[in-house]
């Protein structure tokens, strides 16, 4: 079993899964990097090339391809991690994307993968990693949620990814009282608007991604490692005694 600290992180190919990746990685810190390494695989070495930079900066790193979109993938993980480490203290569930459009020009399949990648994936993970958790000295989950949950800024919904967002967070609400005594926190970070690399999944045009920087108070969007520090302080020592939150980063999107 490793000595250090581990923290299974889940979309870490690009955008917020990346840059936590390399706001935690240090010595005294594992991480179980992974993604599906693009639809057709051909992104691996994007996952690669994180877990690369995240050794130069001390941290042991294993990495793990794997499809959310199937079933029991989320539960693997789980296993990986601890067959690989020995021990599991923190996880991250990230994996996502966005489906922009209406109710009816969003495609069925967009609803059901949605709710596979990411909320059926949150459940998955927390429900394997339990016994892990509840045996780390500090044990930590953060969902990674969403403007969209209660949000339609400009007009432009998402409504296969608010439905999907929203019931993972209602699902770390409800386990923040359940984990509480094991001394588990559950907390969530909802970016607003938020920068993608070149090769993340983007929802959007890039004038659309323009009026959503206009459309934010601070007018920008948010960069990934704003995202990933919200992240950091969840998972952190300091922050033992928060749990059942949600955390917002949207340069004040929320309010308007
Ligand atoms: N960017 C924004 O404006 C924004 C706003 C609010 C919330 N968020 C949320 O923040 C999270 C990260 O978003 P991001 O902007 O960093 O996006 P991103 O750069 O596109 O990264 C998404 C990550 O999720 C992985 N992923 C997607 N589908 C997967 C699947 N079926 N199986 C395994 N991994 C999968 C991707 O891996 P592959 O590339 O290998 O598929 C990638 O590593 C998402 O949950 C997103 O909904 C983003």
């Amino acid at each position: 079993m490793t000595g250090a600290r581990v923290t299974l992180i889940t979309g870490a190919s690009s955008g917020i899964g990346s840059a936590t990746a390399r706001r935690l990685a240090a010595p005294g810190e594992a991480l179980l990097l992974t993604a599906r390494g693009g639809v057709d695989g051909g992104k691996v070495a994007a996952l690669e090339a994180v877990a690369e930079e995240a050794r130069g900066a001390g941290a042991e790193v294993a990495i793990k391809v794997a499809d959310l979109a199937e079933p029991g993938a989320a539960a693997a993980l789980v296993d990986a991690t601890l067959a690989r480490f020995g021990r599991l203290d923190r996880i991250v569930s990230n994996a996502g994307f966005a489906v922009s459009g209406t109710l009816n020009e969003t495609p069925e399949e967009k609803y059901e993968s949605s709710m596979q990648v990411i909320f059926r994936t949150f459940l998955d993970l927390v429900r394997a990693a339990e016994p892990a958790l509840t045996a780390a000295p500090a044990g930590r989950i953060v969902n990674v949620s969403s403007f969209v949950v209660d949000q339609v800024p400009g007009g432009r919904a998402f409504p296969a990814t608010a439905a999907a967002k929203g019931a993972a967070d209602a699902l770390a609400r409800t386990l923040a009282v359940e984990f509480a005594p094991n001394g588990i926190t559950v907390n969530s970070v909802a970016p607003g608007f938020t920068e993608k690399e070149s090769h993340g999944h983007s929802a959007l045009s890039q004038a659309a991604w323009d009026a959503a920087a206009a459309l934010t108070p601070d007018g920008r969007l948010a960069k990934p490692a704003d995202v990933a520090a919200a992240i950091a302080f969840f998972l952190s020592d300091e922050a033992a005694h928060i749990t059942g939150q949600c955390l917002r980063v949207d340069g004040g999107l929320s309010l308007v």
